[in-house]
């Protein structure tokens, strides 16, 4: 299979075909995604959440981001992937935006980096891309700014809202962006940034007017518990299998039936008479 390139996506967009895309943050994951086609992976700072057990995306840094980055790439080599870049590791200035987004594509071999903002990071967002990089800006419900965002809200509900929103969007575009990506955002908003912009536009949670659907992989299989977003679709309930797995081979190891004679390496023939011969000696 030949990894698509940002062209390849272009065109998808032209000709009205959806991109479907999930994040992703071991090789296992990155494997299974490629032998079905997934479009694209985002090893999203939500791996906070999802495998390091945080409390949100803040913590996450960008030595964690490379090391789950490079483990997806490793196990899907021909699937676009997407790095995101942490917290702190853009906001600061133009020139650690352009380092850290490099550090992607250097040292974990991702096609593109994503951060997140519109109007306030349009520096950031040129900067990057004048460098060469392939970039996703992220609008809408932004999880690093959920502080100031009063938690984890839903974004373009009202028209002040709607109009920072498409403010946003503008801006991500107007500085050099490759793509979009818009977060809980009302679908009627999402509508009419897809509209207006002529990059693609993809949402998680943002409705269904855009050129593809994003969704976090731990809510997709269901093993991540903590809370489910309104626009999540569950398509595996994992954490039940997982559990059911884990007692079965609990019970089984204390009542004795695992492992069988099945799970064992016998001694070759002849050897066992041998060794009882010489066990006393030993
Ligand atoms: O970290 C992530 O997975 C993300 C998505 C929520 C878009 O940024």
């Amino acid at each position: 299979m030949r990894k698509k390139s940002l062209l390849d996506f272009y065109k998808m967009k032209e000709k009205g075909e959806k991109v479907a895309w999930i994040t992703a943050y071991d090789a296992p994951t990155g494997a299974f995604a490629e032998a079905v086609g997934m479009d694209m992976l985002l090893v999203g700072d939500s791996l906070g959440m999802c495998v390091l057990g945080l409390p949100g995306t803040v913590p996450v840094t960008m030595e964690e981001c490379l090391h789950h980055t490079r483990a997806v790439r490793n196990g899907a080599p021909n699937t676009y992937v997407i790095g995101d870049m942490p917290f702190l590791s853009y906001q600061t200035s133009t020139a650690d935006a352009v380092l850290n987004a490099g550090r992607f594509l250097k040292e974990a071999d991702a096609d593109a980096i994503k951060l997140e903002g519109g109007v306030r990071i349009a520096k950031q967002i040129r900067a990057i891309a004048d460098a060469g990089m392939v970039v996703f800006g992220h609008i809408g419900l932004t999880p690093q700014s959920s502080g100031q965002l009063g938690g984890f809200k839903a974004q373009g509900l009202t028209v002040e809202s709607a109009k920072l929103m498409l403010q946003d969007a503008i801006a991500v575009e107007e500085a050099g962006a490759h793509f979009l990506l818009v977060e809980a955002v009302a679908p009627e908003v999402t509508k009419v940034i897809h509209q207006r912009l002529s990059i693609p536009v993809y949402s998680i949670g943002a409705g269904v007017h855009c050129d593809g659907q994003l969704l976090i992989v731990s809510d997709l299989l269901g093993i991540f518990e903590a809370f489910t977003p309104k626009f999540v679709k569950k398509y595996a309930n994992l954490a039940e299998e997982i559990e059911r797995a884990f007692a079965a081979y609990r019970d089984e190891v204390k009542s004795g039936v695992f492992p069988g004679p099945e799970h064992v390496y016998n001694m070759l023939k002849g050897e066992v008479e041998e060794f009882e011969k010489i066990k006393d000696q030993l």
